[in-house]
């Protein structure tokens, strides 16, 4: 949720953790904060308010080669400088960034003020930097202090400490929330995200829950929950500053939007075989008989992730044909599931360190289920839990309202289903027509958003409704639920979705001209049902603003995409909803990538 960046190294360490901060400031930014270690001293500059307030409070004497900082969404006290971190222990000597939780935080806030510890802050992190204070005198090395005190903790946590009195050394650890490290040339890093590392570094290593690493500029080691060295193999990332900038757009959002075309051609490519019209999925690690065994498949993810299981879930049943359901991964992972040998598995996850998502596949994994990953980030948490999986190859997702892997994670499930679908009864002509319809979304991206300023026009028509509802019936359902979930989060205008057949059994007492209805409808087998209930809309004065195939007039207004085969025309359908979420966020002057009381990564409960 929030962001952690640390550097021990020969140069100045607080540039470099405020520019890390900057690209991290989408996980987290309601406060944010830098110390670091200079003259067996600590400095610390913490402010309320975004990086760039930070930025310039941070004096230009703010000298110190090895530092850390944070940027900041809150959950245990509200947004203040006081509440912001990095937190110290009360002589000043230890210094701390946390991301997660501690759930015992008022047991351990307790105990500590009994032995006379002050707190400052209302934050369940402070803890952590009086508990390593309290044994780092008599501990033989800082790592020693910290893993002490993260004994007493129960909870989830990614952290930093950097202590006075050891200039040149950090300390991070994790559990349930990311850290990775960042090799560089003599100089260290360490970030929740790679997003701050890949200005300096493309080595990184991730680390695994429990380790904890000991970085200084000439390297680092990293340790299990047991104290023993863990030897660890360094990764290459391939994603540059470039896909952290807005490339000359006003918003990442609009940037992301827009990259629809490029990153539905790199979830596809060299995975489409026109020979024998199936899919290669490489990272699935199972055999055709394996891939014929199962019986069910069960998708998990959270937010959009799971509206996008929703699409992957209709699509395998159409095209493998076998039963296949999706469920929020925050409700699964608490109703004890009963897990089946025969069911497949699928977990979807744009960061990979989403916590529900992440607990809810060990969870399965523990009962010994097979897990697939649709995971955007490579060697993030999930990715690494599951059993095999498809990569997105979507490049960094910046803005907290999630579209290109939205649509990416669609078209992987088009493969998933392909493939399924093709070691059982899907013909090979129904192969080639998936194949050829998949092909063809890049260029019919194009073409839609071609149709900006259209939708533009009709944001700002719309955006000052009381309210709006969507509807979709089958496979146009997830797309409402997905356009209703961009509107409410990035405009905050309120936005209900419901399958269009369920209008009548109650919604359709909110329908009145104040509360008008985007109606998703395709040219398909519903479309003579989806323009009934058009009519039942229209017949109680509602406005309507239909996303589909043909005009009709029927409908206020339309948006017409492209038509591809009916199976994948959720996907095309579901940009003009992200185009018109993006404008009408606009229109209303809302903060379009930050929204307010969002993060990026959920890496919380
Ligand atoms: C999407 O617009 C949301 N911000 C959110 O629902 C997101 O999809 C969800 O939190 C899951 O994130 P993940 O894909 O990184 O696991």
């Amino acid at each position: 949720m929030c962001g952690i960046v640390a550097y021990v190294g020969p140069k100045d360490a607080a540039p470099i953790l405020l520019e890390g901060l900057q690209r991290l400031e989408y996980r987290g930014y309601d406060s944010a904060g830098v110390a670091v270690v200079a003259s067996r001293a600590l400095k610390t500059r913490k402010v309320k308010g975004r990086v760039a307030d930070l930025a310039a409070a941070v004096p230009a004497r703010f000298k110190g080669t090895t530092g850390i900082g944070h940027t900041r969404w809150a959950t245990h006290g509200v947004p203040s400088d006081v509440n912001a971190h990095p937190h110290l222990s009360s002589d000043e000597r230890i210094a701390v960034v946390h991301n997660g939780i501690i759930e015992n935080a008022d047991a351990l806030r307790q105990r500590l003020e009994g032995e006379g510890v002050k707190f400052l802050s209302e934050t369940d992190s402070e803890v952590l930097s009086h508990l390593i204070a309290r044994t780092v005198e008599e501990a033989d090395s800082l790592e020693e202090a910290v893993r002490r005190a993260l004994k007493s903790v129960v909870g989830t946590y990614g952290i930093a400490v950097v202590d006075a009195q050891r200039p040149g050394e950090v300390v991070v650890a994790r559990l349930g929330s990311p850290i990775v490290l960042g090799i560089g040339e003599k100089e260290m890093f360490a970030a929740s995200d790679v997003a701050a590392l890949v200005r300096y570094t493309r080595q990184v290593v991730h680390l695994e829950d429990g380790e904890l690493a000991v970085l200084k500029a000439d390297g680092f080691h990293t340790f299990g929950g047991d104290a023993r060295e863990t030897a660890k193999q360094p990764l290459t990332v391939d994603w540059d500053t470039g896909h952290y900038d807005t490339g000359g757009y006003e918003h990442y959002l609009l940037k992301e939007i827009s990259e629809q075309p490029d990153t539905i051609a790199r979830t596809l490519r060299g995975r489409l075989d026109d020979r024998f019209h199936v899919a290669h999925l490489g990272g699935l690690n199972m055999d055709a008989r394996e891939t014929r065994s199962f019986r069910r498949v069960k998708i998990i993810g959270c937010g959009s992730a799971y509206y996008s299981g929703q699409i992957g879930a209709q699509l395998i049943e159409e095209l493998a044909r076998i039963p296949a359901d999706a469920e929020p991964a925050s409700e699964f992972r608490y109703r004890s599931p009963v897990v089946e040998a025969d069911t497949l598995y699928v977990a979807i996850s744009q960061s990979g360190e989403t916590y529900d998502t992440l607990a809810a596949v060990q969870e399965l994994k523990r009962k010994g289920g097979r897990v697939l990953g649709i995971v955007n980030t490579v060697g993030s948490a999930i990715a690494r839990e599951c059993d095999g999986g498809v990569y997105l190859h979507a490049g960094p997702e910046v803005s907290v309202a999630s579209t290109k892997a939205f649509t990416s994670t669609a078209a992987a499930f088009a493969l998933l289903a392909l493939h399924l679908g093709r070691v059982r009864d899907l013909s090979p002509a129904d192969g080639r027509r998936i194949c050829e319809g998949l092909r063809a979304l890049p260029e019919q991206i194009k073409e839609i958003l071609t149709q900006e300023e259209h939708i533009r026009e009709l944001a700002h028509k719309y955006a000052t409704s009381a309210g709006m509802m969507f509807i979709g019936r089958v496979r146009g359902y997830p797309v409402a639920r997905e356009g209703a979930q961009k509107l409410k989060e990035v405009s905050y205008v309120h936005a209900e979705a419901y399958p269009a057949s369920e209008l009548k059994h109650g919604p359709l007492a909110l329908i009145g001209p104040e509360m008008p209805t985007v109606a998703i409808v395709p040219d398909d087998e519903m479309l003579d049902k989806n323009l009934t209930t058009l009519g039942e809309i229209r017949a109680r004065s509602g406005r309507i603003l239909m996303v589909g195939h043909r005009e009709t007039d029927q409908a206020d207004d339309c948006v017409i995409v492209p038509k591809n085969q009916n199976e994948l025309d959720p996907i095309l359908l579901s940009i003009p909803l992200q185009l018109f979420a993006y404008h009408a966020a606009v229109a209303l002057g809302r903060d379009v990538d930050r929204p307010r009381n969002l993060a990026k990564s959920v890496t919380v409960e």
